[in-house]
């Protein structure tokens, strides 16, 4: 009895450990996704060298941040409406933005089909929020 109550706990806190570590993103990781695949378009500070200008600058941080706050962009009008309508960037909305932007948002000016990969998704975020 007393050997099946240790591997019942040996067992939980392995599972425990692998959903922990599934879900936290490494925000270096996200760092190096974030040049490879959205530093052509924004730019994010001294972080990474390759500052692209087709979107926003996300250089001042991005989570928890109102959308479209880069002055001289031209946002999208989709984009536009959802500013007006207050949309903000918390980790729930920018994921579901990030998973797939035409489909949280029709019309969006951001030509990327999206992360696709959930541990993609969490470094990334953890990257954002470095920032
Ligand atoms: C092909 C260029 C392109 C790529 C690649 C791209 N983006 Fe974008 N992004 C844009 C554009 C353009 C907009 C403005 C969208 C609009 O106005 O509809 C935007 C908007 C955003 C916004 C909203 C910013 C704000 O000011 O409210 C965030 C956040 C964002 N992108 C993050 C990312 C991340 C993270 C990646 C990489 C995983 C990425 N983008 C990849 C072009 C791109």
């Amino acid at each position: 009895m007393k050997k099946i109550g240790l591997t019942l706990f040996a067992a939980l806190v392995t599972l425990t450990f692998a959903a922990s570590s599934s879900f936290a993103g490494d925000a270096g990781k996200g760092m190096k996704y974030a040049a490879k695949k959205c530093a052509m378009c924004h730019s994010f500070g001294a972080k990474i060298k390759k500052k692209g200008k087709i979107g926003p600058s996300l250089e001042a941080g991005i989570v928890g941040k109102k959308a479209g706050q880069v002055a001289k962009f031209k946002y999208s009008k989709p984009m536009k409406k959802a500013i007006k309508n207050g949309l903000v960037w918390d980790e729930a909305n920018l994921n579901t933005f990030l998973k797939n932007p035409k489909k949280f948002m029709k019309g969006t000016k951001m030509a990327f089909p999206g992360v696709k990969k959930d541990k993609d998704l969490a470094d990334v975020m953890a990257f954002l929020k470095s920032l």
